[in-house]
């Protein structure tokens, strides 16, 4: 396989379990995984979810790995070297990273504007939920100042990508990951010093099976692969800076757990304070923004606690933002030949443009709808429901069916210096059970059931 002498690796076995967990944890752990588990029954969803990441995630992110190490190229060219035709898969994780980072930037942005607000302490200046439900309102709403919050995640972005993959990628994730473990733990410790949190716990974890669905395992699914970010070239491109003696398995296995860690810490320190307020669990994507800082206003230091809290979103988005510009600029230096900074600044530029659009679009661009959706909300459909489940479904496929299983061996192995007891069965999972379940997700995020 080609292999490019000055291509930049990753420096250690920890580096690449970081990088790669940098990436997976995220909005999608923290903001996310706690209001769709309290909207799915709790600690009946933690289990499905558990699944989900161990059967289905876990095979396609060894995929991933194997088809980035391999080619050692970002996504597009990583699928092009191995079998031309599937060069669409590439196409389709560009496509996917880019419209991600366009709702994701915004979300972002909101978590550091409150984390600045918690720090001034403009935040703790109100008392009623309805008050802090309309000041987030009047906030993503509002023409200008969500935008520029938008705009400086997107440059701190840009800044961590054009340092490099060392000096940048890495570098950051030595720092932000373990900052971000120290944070979640702290607070996590103080959640459940707080009177009624063993309500919220045993909320969390007590599964009750009798509020599962047919849909909650495609909403568990669904939430595991964009919480691993898999799906969507990602994990190929940062696989590409491995090195050959990464472990391929025990990183993915080490990042899943991570990350799958990281989202059992957030719902600890969600449910306790939200069952302490006496709140209903199940209050939507507000969770985070208008449930909790009402909730911190009441707490004995609450400024403190908001501002690690935000602190925290921060820098779990950042890492993320830090992966799906990547994809974007490797694609672009490496295929368009564009140098790393011109193709840094291009995806800034587009990716600025885009979410300035999705910001706009929960206020004074409102009226511009995509089926019935808003902007906003389309991107995060398009991506979440559409494009990232085709991307694990063909994943599978071409690695399951199509890809010379030499290669795959020897990825996985390390050229034989590794032993493989479960080959067999990976094959399985990944030629029929991953494909065909994730087919049925696909169908029915479509409304075909
Ligand atoms: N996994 C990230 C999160 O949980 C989001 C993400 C999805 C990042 C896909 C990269 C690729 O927030």
């Amino acid at each position: 396989m080609h292999h490019s002498q000055n291509r930049a690796t990753l420096g250690g076995k920890l580096s690449a379990v970081l990088v790669a967990a940098g990436s997976s944890v995220g909005l999608g752990n923290i903001w996310r995984f706690p209001y769709v588990a309290g909207d799915n029954g709790g600690g009946a969803f933690l289990v499905i979810y558990i699944l989900c990441v161990l059967l289905l995630g876990l095979p396609v992110m060894v995929a991933e790995f194997t088809i980035g190490r391999a080619s050692q190229r970002n996504a597009v060219g990583a699928y092009r070297a191995l079998n031309p035709r599937w060069s669409f898969l590439g196409y389709n994780g560009v496509l996917a990273a880019f419209l991600i980072l366009g709702f994701y930037f915004v979300v972002s942005g909101w978590t550091a504007e409150y984390m600045i607000h918690s720090v001034t302490g403009s935040l703790a200046h109100f008392t009623t939920p309805e008050e802090y439900s309309s000041i987030f309102e009047n906030f993503i709403s509002n023409p200008w100042r969500p935008v520029l919050y938008t705009g400086l995640f997107v440059l701190v972005t840009h800044f961590v990508i054009a340092l490099g993959v060392q000096k940048g990628i890495e570098r950051s994730a030595k720092l932000l990951m373990p900052l971000l473990f120290a944070i979640l733990i702290t607070l996590a410790i103080h959640a459940m010093t707080m009177p009624g949190s063993i309500e919220g716990l045993r909320f969390f974890f007590k599964p009750d099976f009798s509020k599962v669905t047919a849909s909650t395992i495609l909403v568990a699914l669904g939430q595991a692969f964009f919480s691993l970010s898999i799906g969507i070239g990602t994990m190929v491109t940062y696989a590409s800076y491995f090195k050959p003696d990464t472990n391929l398995r025990h990183t993915a296995l080490n990042v899943t757990i991570l990350d799958t860690l990281v989202a059992v810490l957030a719902g600890v320190v969600i449910f306790p304070a939200v069952f302490s307020a006496g709140i209903e669990p199940s209050s939507g994507p507000s969770l985070v923004f208008i449930t909790l800082p009402g909730i911190f206003n009441t707490m004995p230091l609450s400024m403190v606690w908001s501002s690690v809290f935000f602190l925290l979103l921060v820098v779990a988005a950042l890492t993320s933002t830090i992966s799906l510009h990547e994809v974007i600029t490797a694609y672009l230096h490496e295929e368009w030949r564009l140098s790393r900074r011109a193709a840094a600044w291009t995806t800034t530029a587009a990716t600025m443009v885009l979410g300035t659009v999705a910001s706009l679009s929960l206020g004074v661009l409102g009226g511009w709808k995509i089926c019935g959706l808003s902007i906003f909300d389309s991107l995060d459909y398009i991506t979440a429901n559409i494009l990232l489940p085709l991307g694990g479904f063909f994943t599978c496929i071409f690695v399951g069916w199509r890809l010379d299983q030499q290669i795959l061996k020897a990825q996985i192995t390390n050229n034989g210096a590794l032993k493989f007891r479960i080959y067999r069965l990976y094959i399985f999972l990944l030629r029929y059970v991953c494909p065909i379940i994730l087919l049925l997700i696909f169908l029915d995020n479509l409304g075909i059931f």
